[in-house]
Order: C-alpha cells, then sequence, then structure tokens
C-alpha cells in the first residue's frame, strides 16, 4: 500500500505533460501564429490547440485508461477508459487574450479527478519558469518550495485580483458591478486574464483575495486544489464549499473572506 507521503503516481506524467505543453507555448508565443475566433472577443490560437494535444498524448500515453475534460477537445474518453475512476482536466493555455497579444502572463493548468474529487494540480507558467504543484492533503508547493496564503488581516489592506467573462458584453450579469465595489473597499484590484494564475497567485500570498464567476472546470480545477493546499479558503459567493463545477468562486486568505463575502452580497441586496 502507498505511504501517506510518497508522490502520487501521476505526478511524474502529469509534471512531463505541463512542461511539454509550456514548451509548446514558448515557442509560439509572440510569433506570427494562427488565431481563430471561438466568439466576438473569445479567442482560440494555434498554440492552444498543439499544447492540448501534447499533454493529452503525453497522459494517454501512460494512462491510456484514463478520461480527459480538456478545453479545446471537450470531455472524451477512449473504448478503453469509459467509466475509469480518472479524469484529467486540462486547460492548455489559460490567458489566451494575453497570449494573442504577446503580452506574458498566461500558464498550462492540469489537474486529477479521482472519483470526484480532485487530488493533484499542476499550474507552469513557462516564461517565468514558475510551477505551481498540490497534491491533496501534502500542502502546495512553487518550484518545490513550500507557499502560503499571505496574512493580510483587513480588505482594507488587500490586493485583490478577478477577472470577466468573454461574455460581458452581452450579458449584464459580468461582474462590473463586483468590481467597483470591491475597487472602493481595497488597496488595488487587478485583471491579469490568468484565473489559474490569479489562483496561485493568492496560494503564495502575492494576491490576497480572489473572485470570478462563470469560469469552467479547467479554469479552476488545479488552482483552487493548490490555493486549499497553500492554506486558502475557497468558497462560492455565498461562503458554501467549492468544487470545481460552480460557476462562482471566491479565494482568498481566509482573514478577509467575511469581508468579501459582504462585499459580494451587497451587490445583491442593492441590485447592482
Ligand atoms: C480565461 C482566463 C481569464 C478569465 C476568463 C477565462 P482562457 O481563460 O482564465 O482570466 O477571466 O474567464 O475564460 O480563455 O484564457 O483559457
Ligand atoms: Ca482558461
Ligand atoms: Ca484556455
Amino acid at each position: 500500500m502507498r505511504n501517506k507521503t510518497e508522490p502520487s503516481p501521476f505526478l511524474d506524467v502529469a509534471l512531463q505533460a505541463a512542461k511539454a505543453g509550456g514548451k509548446v507555448l514558448r515557442k509560439f508565443f509572440a510569433t506570427d501564429m494562427r488565431i481563430d475566433f471561438k466568439g466576438e472577443v473569445n479567442l482560440v490560437t494555434e498554440a492552444d490547440r498543439a499544447a492540448e494535444a501534447v499533454i493529452v498524448r503525453t497522459i494517454r500515453r501512460r494512462f491510456p485508461d484514463h478520461r480527459f475534460l480538456a478545453e479545446e477537445g471537450g470531455e472524451h474518453a477512449t473504448p478503453e477508459s469509459i467509466g475509469s475512476d480518472h479524469k484529467w482536466i486540462v486547460d492548455p493555455l489559460d490567458g489566451t487574450t494575453n497570449f494573442a497579444h504577446s503580452f506574458p502572463m498566461f500558464c498550462v493548468s492540469i489537474g486529477l479527478e479521482t472519483r470526484g474529487e480532485v487530488v493533484l494540480g499542476l499550474v507552469y507558467d513557462p516564461l517565468h519558469e514558475e510551477m505551481f504543484l498540490a497534491e491533496k492533503g501534502k500542502g502546495a508547493t512553487l518550484n518545490g518550495r513550500r507557499i502560503h496564503v499571505s496574512k493580510t488581516e483587513k480588505l482594507n489592506a488587500s490586493l485583490l485580483v478577478t477577472g470577466f467573462a468573454y461574455d460581458v458584453r452581452q450579458d449584464l450579469l459580468n461582474n462590473l458591478d463586483h468590481f467597483s465595489n470591491f475597487s472602493l473597499r481595497v488597496q488595488g484590484v487587478r485583471r491579469t486574464g490568468s484565473a489559474a494564475l490569479d489562483l496561485c497567485y493568492v496560494a503564495c500570498g502575492r494576491f490576497d483575495g480572489f473572485w470570478e464567476m462563470k469560469l469552467s472546470p479547467w479554469d479552476t480545477a488545479a488552482g483552487s486544489l493548490i490555493a486549499t493546499e497553500a492554506g486558502a479558503t475557497v468558497t462560492d459567493f455565498g461562503n458554501r464549499p467549492y468544487q470545481i463545477y460552480l460557476k462562482e468562486i471566491l479565494a482568498s486568505n481566509g482573514k478577509i473572506h467575511r469581508e468579501m463575502v459582504e462585499v459580494l452580497e451587497s451587490a445583491k441586496r442593492s441590485g447592482r
């Protein structure tokens, strides 16, 4: 039987896949790549597709009986993997808009869900050579060093981060109300363009809190585990436990969580 302190048997291949995906992104970054539109403002580049292909290929070679949920290819299983307990949740390029504009903030995100629970998460930023990693119950690391959330006690002294969904122009439920409410209560609010990195930056204390709506499991599977393992409180906007198929996520260092929930709930009460 496996000792609790032993690394997961899936870790090696996950690291190999994340690095292979990152290498593809580095190769395409700031080149004249092909860019297509999934919607008016929702892009997909050649790099998204090529990175996803190498990540899936690397994992599938070793675990042909595992399932996948990947942003570009969707949910896919082979005849061997139908009904598997293991599902890899992959965002090959989180931060596509940044990438398409040669803005150096993006990552590969890989999570492993086993019997409905995320047990392993990796977020790799290939330009800054930062590998965030967590295994359930074993803490979180950045390039092998343990990371922890910040100690900021008050919302007033916090630096927060958020993001906006691609339907920001079409849907009134677009997070602009929360953005302005928080902006009046904190030291600063940032929008990095990569939800997976946002969660990791909360995990290592660069940000005190993060909220966003309408994210997908591939955006948050790895990052939410990394944040939790680094001591973050991760819930929905109403302070209920988070799980990756929910549409709202609130992650903080725990100390400012209640104040963040109050701000999010104030929008509902005032209708803005
Ligand atoms: C997006 C990023 C962004 C968030 C968007 C996501 P993509 O993912 O995580 O920060 O605000 O909602 O869709 O499209 O770059 O993989
Ligand atoms: Ca994403
Ligand atoms: Ca993506």
